[in-house]
């Protein structure tokens, strides 16, 4: 059986947001989508759901991808980084703390 896969909204604790827009997307976004999507497959972490979005905003931090409701933004993220992401943040608990931004929105 494949753990983690969300069959009720209700199951839904984190969502991720992985940009795919007109900056992120060029810079690698589906890259990292494909590799936070295949390292939650084999981790198998549950209620977390993933998305992939237009422009999130921070296109300067691109590519981007952030985590809620944790609050947590991630920029210039890589595959490996993505990886890092499902790893330490979703089933450890420990933020990718290199790879957070805290800024003003701009494109
Ligand atoms: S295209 Fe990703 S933040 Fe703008």
């Amino acid at each position: 059986m494949k753990m983690g896969k969300i069959r009720d909204t209700r199951e839904i604790r984190r969502v991720v947001y992985l940009c795919e827009g007109k900056v992120c997307g060029p810079a690698g976004g589906a890259e990292n989508t494909a590799a936070l999507r295949e390292a939650l497959g084999e981790r198998g972490v549950p209620g977390v759901h993933t998305m992939r979005t237009g422009c999130q905003g921070f296109c300067k931090r691109a590519p981007v991808v952030s985590v809620q409701p944790d609050g947590v933004w991630y920029g210039e993220v890589t595959p490996t980084t993505a990886r890092r992401i499902v790893e330490d943040h979703l089933v450890a608990g420990k933020i990718v703390e290199e790879r957070v931004f805290t800024s003003e929105p701009g494109l």
